[in-house]
C-alpha cells in the first residue's frame, strides 16, 4: 500500500542494477502533473502548440493510412523503418543542404531513443561524453543510464564555447571523449543558437581531437527570426544527426530518425533489435501521409508566428517585471529562454513557492550532469505552450517570488548567514 507523504521502504533496493541509482527522475515530467492544475501557468513544459494542426485532414491521413495501406500498418516492420519514411526523411533532410539516401537513415521511437540508442552503442561506464552546459536534460538521462562521465562546456550568444571546448579537448587528450552531443539550433534549454564560425570551429576540433559530434536538431525548423544556419551534418558528413517529427508535426507519433556513417548506422540498428524490434509502422505510414499529403509547411509557418508572438510577450515582460540583476537569453526560435539569477539564489528550492504562486519553471540544475552543484541560479521558462496575456502574468508572479527571494537573502547577506 502506498501511503501519501511517506517514503516508501522498498524491499528490491539490493536488486537493481546500479545504473539506476544515478538516475533522476525528469523534473519537467514529474511537473506535468502540477501544470495541469487550471490556476497554474505553466513556463515548464517544452510540449509544442499542436492547436494549429488541421484535425480534418490529419484524421483523413490515419484513416488513409489504415484503408488504403491495409495491414501494412499494423504489421512488424524493418527494424530501420520503412522505405517510404526514410524517403520522407531525405526530402525533410534536402530543405537543409543535406544530400541523404534511405541507406543513411534509421528512424526510431523519437529522438529520445536515438539517444538511448546513441548510449547503448558508445558508452561504457566512466566514457567521456562532452555536452554544452546546461544540456537537454532529457539527453542527459539517457546517456546517465550507462554511467559515463559527463563533461560540460558553457555557451554564450553565439552557442558553445569553442575556446573553453578546445582547453577541454586538450586536457582529455585525442580521443580522451567518446562524443560531443551539442544542439546547435535554439538550444534546450539555453534558446541560443551557434554561430557559423563556432559550428566550423567545432567542427575542426573535433577532427583535430577526433571525436564524434552528435547533433540533436529537433527545433531547426523554428525559425521566427533572422537566417537559417547550416546543420552540422552539411559541413561534415562524420556528424551523427538526430531529427525528429515531435516539434514540426506531432510529438504523440514518436518519429525521429538518425543519420549516420553506415558502420555506426547498422550498429544502431543491432542494438535497436533489442529495444523494440521495429517502431511503430502505422505511426510512420501517418507521418509519410502528413509530410506527402498536407500543406504541412503553411501549418508549420502558424506555429513560428504564435511562437514568436509569445517569445515577444515573455521577453518585454522580463524586461519589465525581472530584477535588475537578472540576465536572460533572447532566442531567434525554438521554445525557450534561459535565465540567470543573482549566485545566492537558489531555484529548485524557489520553485514550491513558485508553485503556491501558480507558475511552474524547470530549475536550472536539472539540465546538468547530477551531482554537478551546477545551474542552481538559473531557470528554463518556455513561451511555446501558454498565450502571451498568461506568459506576461506568469513572468510576473515569478518576478514576485524572485524578488522575495532576493529581499530574504539580503538580509541573510547583511547578517552574515550568507556569503
Ligand atoms: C534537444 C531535444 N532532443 C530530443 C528530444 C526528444 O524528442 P522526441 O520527442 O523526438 O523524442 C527533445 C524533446 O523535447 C529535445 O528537446
Amino acid at each position: 500500500m502506498t501511503v501519501p507523504g511517506l517514503i516508501q521502504f522498498d524491499e528490491w533496493q539490493d536488486t537493481y542494477a546500479l545504473r539506476v541509482e544515478t538516475m533522476r527522475s525528469s523534473a519537467v515530467r514529474d511537473l506535468f502533473a502540477a501544470a495541469s492544475r487550471s490556476d497554474i501557468i505553466s513556463l515548464s513544459g517544452g510540449m509544442p502548440d499542436i492547436t494549429g494542426l488541421p484535425l480534418r485532414e490529419v484524421g483523413e491521413v490515419i484513416a488513409r493510412a489504415v484503408l488504403e495501406e491495409g495491414v501494412a500498418g499494423l504489421q512488424y516492420g524493418d527494424t530501420t523503418g520503412r522505405l517510404k519514411t526514410k524517403q520522407v526523411v531525405c526530402d525533410l533532410m534536402r530543405d537543409f543542404h543535406v544530400a541523404t539516401s534511405p541507406e543513411d537513415v534509421l528512424v526510431t521511437t523519437g529522438a529520445q531513443q536515438a539517444l538511448d540508442l546513441i548510449g547503448k552503442t558508445f558508452l561504457n561506464q566512466g566514457d567521456v561524453v562532452i555536452t554544452e552546459g546546461p544540456t537537454y536534460l532529457g539527453a542527459l538521462q539517457a546517456f546517465s543510464a550507462y554511467q559515463p562521465d559527463i563533461h560540460t562546456v558553457p555557451f554564450d550568444d553565439e552557442g558553445i564555447r569553442t575556446d573553453l571546448l578546445e582547453e577541454e579537448l586538450e586536457r582529455l587528450g585525442r580521443g580522451g571523449a567518446k562524443f560531443i552531443y551539442t544542439i546547435p539550433n535554439f538550444q534546450n534549454p539555453g534558446g541560443v543558437t551557434m554561430s557559423l564560425a563556432r559550428r566550423a570551429r567545432l567542427l575542426e576540433l573535433a577532427r583535430r581531437f577526433d571525436v564524434l559530434v552528435v547533433e540533436d536538431d529537433p527545433y531547426g525548423r523554428l525559425r521566427f527570426e533572422g537566417e537559417p544556419l547550416p546543420c552540422l551534418r552539411s559541413l561534415d558528413d562524420e556528424v551523427v544527426y538526430l531529427g525528429t517529427v515531435s516539434k514540426v508535426f506531432a510529438p504523440g507519433l514518436r518519429t525521429g530518425w538518425v543519420i549516420a556513417p553506415h558502420p555506426i548506422l547498422s550498429k544502431l540498428k543491432l542494438v535497436k533489435q533489442g529495444t523494440d524490434l521495429c517502431g511503430s509502422a502505422l505511426n510512420q505510414v501517418i507521418v509519410e501521409r502528413y509530410f506527402n499529403e498536407t500543406d504541412w509547411r503553411t501549418t508549420l509557418t502558424g506555429a513560428c508566428e504564435r511562437y514568436r508572438r509569445r517569445r515577444d510577450a515573455m521577453l518585454e515582460a522580463l524586461a519589465e517585471f525581472f530584477p535588475p540583476e537578472a540576465r536572460w537569453t533572447r532566442p531567434e526560435g525554438g521554445l525557450f529562454v534561459w535565465v540567470t539569477l543573482p549566485e545566492y539564489i537558489d531555484t529548485p528550492q524557489m520553485l514550491s513557492v513558485a508553485l503556491e504562486n501558480g507558475v511552474t519553471f524547470v530549475p536550472g540544475d536539472g539540465c546538468y550532469p547530477a551531482g554537478s552543484g551546477k545551474g542552481r541560479n538559473s531557470m528554463r521558462i518556455a513561451f511555446c505552450y501558454e498565450e502571451p496575456d498568461k506568459i506576461r502574468e506568469a513572468v510576473r508572479r515569478l518576478s514576485l517570488v524572485i524578488e522575495e527571494r532576493m529581499e530574504l537573502c539580503r538580509a541573510f547577506i547583511a547578517a552574515g548567514q550568507l556569503r
